[in-house]
């Protein structure tokens, strides 16, 4: 099994790209189910949830095609309506073809997508939105079982601004008969992203990215060509990555609207961060203070920022508190932090980092999510000696070509 070796103490300096967004590529490829042809999509990345998204395509009956990073979909009407437990475990997305098959084909079972490192993550909200929108839902041997004639159109309510269950309603609100309002709906740069797409096919949707979504449903859709927009968690770590070792490094083809929150925390911390349309450079000299952060749904700090935004707080002048609001259990790389000589102490949601600027050491961690994966490379790049992060195949699940994007930049770092 792959391990990522760094060697800590290069200043890195330069020029790096975004990639295109795993968690837009994603919801973008089952949305393709909504109208049988062919869809291309450009911008793709090249990472193991988009394979395990297209193997999914696939054994509903879809042919994708990729040729650099364009992906062309074709879609047919399904063999099957089932996304298999095999898939749904090695990719929580997976719930997300759910709507597009309820709502074009009035039926869909999909393997329920259980627990996973950072939390319980139940989709009882997606179900309930489906369930005002008509649709008989039955959780039978670990599937969920869903059938409807047409989707009607509902007023959706939610508890909590979620992701996940925005996307699906929305997707499934695009065929049903009549007007769907989403209240409360997540405002996330990939829900933008999504509609948009949505709209090119024949969908009418107003709203995306404010809280309350409003969707007339229409009779079809037809396919449409898409090109994904820049990976705003990747360009985030990309600006730590730059910051951690006291550089100079501008982030091209992304969003700097879509890391709003970070740049300022950035800027709180110390470092100089300007940006024009799409890039962004930060660049500080050692001395950054500890800031406190706290998670919270989009345009606030992003909980898929927060293990590397800790990482940064590990060698900050000061103490830092990170509450975590959106996951219960989303600090599995404090412990590998602290193997690194990080001095943090965790309580539920909240974790205390007093920093300790030269107080890094490498040392064997291993990685638990994308998101901790990300954190640690992060602080080995800081480390004394040599860091080796096993488990690395979690951070090849969402980052594209990471160590080449971070070596290009003057990291010292590569695979065992
Ligand atoms: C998406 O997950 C992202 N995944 C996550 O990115 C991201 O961390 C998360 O949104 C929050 O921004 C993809 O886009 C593929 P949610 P999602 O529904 O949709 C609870 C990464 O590292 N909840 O907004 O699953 C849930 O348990 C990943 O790239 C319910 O209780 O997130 C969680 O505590 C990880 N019931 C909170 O809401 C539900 O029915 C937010 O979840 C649905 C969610």
């Amino acid at each position: 099994m792959d391990k990522m070796t760094v060697r800590g103490g290069k200043r890195l300096k330069g020029e790096v790209a975004a990639s295109g967004a795993k968690n837009s590529a994603l919801k973008l490829l089952f949305a393709s189910l909504l109208a049988e042809g062919e869809h291309v999509f450009h911008n793709v990345p090249e990472l193991k949830d988009v394979e395990s998204a297209m193997a999914l395509l696939e054994s509903l009956g879809c042919a994708c095609r990729r040729e650099g990073k364009t992906l062309r979909i074709h879609v047919k009407a399904p063999k099957t309506y089932e996304a298999h437990y095999d898939l749904v475990r090695k990719m929580r997305a997976s719930i997300l073809c759910l709507g597009p098959l309820l709502a074009k084909y009035g039926q869909a079972q999909v393997s329920l997508p259980g627990g996973c490192a950072i939390g319980t993550r139940p989709i009882d909200l997606h179900l309930a939105a489906f369930r005002a929108m008509g649709a008989d839902i039955q959780l039978r041997e670990g599937y969920v079982h869903a059938e409807a004639g047409r989707l009607k159109g509902a007023s959706i309510l939610f508890e909590f601004a979620t992701v996940g269950g925005t996307e699906n309603a929305m997707m499934g609100a695009t065929l049903a008969e009549g007007v769907t309002t989403i209240e409360n709906a997540a405002k996330e740069p990939e829900i933008v992203d999504l509609a948009n797409y949505l709209n090119k096919m024949g969908a009418r949707i107003t709203g995306a990215g404010s809280s309350i979504i409003r969707v007339e449903g229409v009779e079809r859709l037809r396919p449409a060509e898409h090109t994904v927009i820049p990976d705003r968690i990747e360009t985030g770590t990309l600006m730590i990555a730059g910051a951690i070792t006291g550089g100079e490094v501008t982030v091209t083809r992304c969003v700097p609207l879509d890391v709003d929150a970070l740049i300022l925390k950035m800027r709180e911390s110390g470092f100089k961060v300007e940006h024009g349309k799409d890039s962004v450079t930060v660049w500080g000299e050692k001395g950054w203070k500890g800031v406190d952060v706290t998670t919270a749904p989009h345009p606030a700090f992003p909980t898929d920022l927060q293990a590397q935004f800790m990482a940064l707080m590990t060698v900050a002048e000061g103490t830092s508190v990170v509450t975590e609001t959106v996951f219960e259990n989303r600090f599995m790389h404090v412990t590998e932090l602290l193997r690194l000589g990080a001095d943090i102490t965790p309580k539920a949601r909240v974790a205390v980092v007093r920093g300790r600027p030269d107080g890094l050491q490498g040392a064997p961690v291993m990685a638990t999510d994308l998101r901790a994966s990300a954190s640690l490379v992060l602080a080995g790049l800081i480390a004394k000696g040599e860091t080796t992060i096993s488990r690395i195949y979690h951070l090849d699940r969402g980052y594209e070509r990471m160590e080449e994007k971070l070596k290009g930049l003057g990291a010292d770092i590569g695979r065992v």
